[in-house]
């Protein structure tokens, strides 16, 4: 994996003319100030008329290069529009969303090809980075040791396991060679076990590779477990309504009283959030 940062991706909003949504690597500008993910006042509405829907309203984050931060929100509150446009696919209705490179998506379920093994699926994100054949092989088994996988390379999605599948999808998204992960529930499918271990295998990676990490996620407790920060989103329509650094230190257990006590007090928080909107 190269270690250069890629250059910043700017994604305005459509009043900025549509010019401005670069469709390739040449449309990046320079210049990062160290700030990894940048919104400004966005707004997001679907429909039109009476079936206009505010997703999200007026919402301003700044993510560093390095950092993890976790988002929680009710369910419906603009947390997946919020990833999708970061990911550039879909546009802010206005305001300003700015990247630093391509960022990488990883969902609740792998969205691996089927009919690919583990290693042709992440061979492939190489061969559609360019990556000539000969360097592929090499790359390919470093990224499956990265998670663990070693060995399971010939195997396809349905013979793996949900954890190895989301281990597949990591692999995936670092051989896209992106520094920036965006993940959206990407463990609220697994049982307690495999999400511990994937939670340590996460933060391992986020570490060594210096990747920059938004984690969207219903569990306070598996925000605070992960994040550097936890931001909590309003109900709908999605606003950053409050922000909690997590000074703990890591390692962190999902069960540590530490890691309980703060996630009570962001959980509090979110409960008047949805209590709020619930009259
Ligand atoms: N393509 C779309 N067209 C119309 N409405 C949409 C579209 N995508 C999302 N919405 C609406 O926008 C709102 C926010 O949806 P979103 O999927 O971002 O919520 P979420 O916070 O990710 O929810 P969950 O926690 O359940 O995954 C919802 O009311 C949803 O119905
Ligand atoms: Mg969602």
């Amino acid at each position: 994996m190269s270690n250069a940062l890629p250059n910043i991706l700017d994604r305005d909003a459509p009043a900025a003319a549509e010019a401005a949504i670069p469709t390739s690597a040449t449309a990046r500008t320079a210049t990062t100030g160290g700030v990894a993910i940048e919104l400004r006042d966005v707004s997001k509405a679907f429909g039109s008329g009476a079936n206009r829907l505010v997703a999200i309203d007026g919402l301003s984050l700044a993510v560093g290069g390095g950092d993890f931060l976790c988002v929680v929100g009710a369910s419906g509150c603009g947390k997946t529009t919020l990833l999708n446009m970061i990911a550039g696919l879909d546009k802010a209705t206005s305001g300003t969303v700015r990247v630093e490179g391509q960022p990488a998506l990883i969902f609740q379920e792998a969205g691996l090809f089927p009919w690919l093994t583990a290693r042709g699926n992440v061979e492939l994100a190489l061969q559609l980075r360019g990556v000539p054949r000969r360097d592929r092989r090499p790359q390919v088994e470093e990224l499956l040791g990265r998670v663990h996988l070693a060995g399971f390379g010939e195997r396809r999605p349905h013979e793996l396991s949900g954890g190895m599948r989301q281990r597949v999808a990591l692999a995936r998204a670092l051989a896209q060679d992106a520094r920036i992960l965006l993940m959206d529930e990407p463990f609220g499918a697994l049982d307690a076990m495999t999400r511990d271990l994937l939670h340590d295998e996460l933060e391992r990676l986020w570490r060594e590779l210096g990747l920059t990490i938004l984690f969207v996620t219903h569990n306070v407790r598996e925000a605070v477990r992960l994040g550097e920060r936890v931001i909590v989103l309003s109900s709908r329509p999605g606003r950053a309504v409050a922000e909690f650094a997590v000074p703990l230190p890591r390692p962190r257990r999902l069960e540590a009283p530490d890691v309980s006590a703060l996630a009570s007090v962001v959980r509090e928080r979110l409960g008047e959030e949805v209590r709020l909107h619930a009259r």
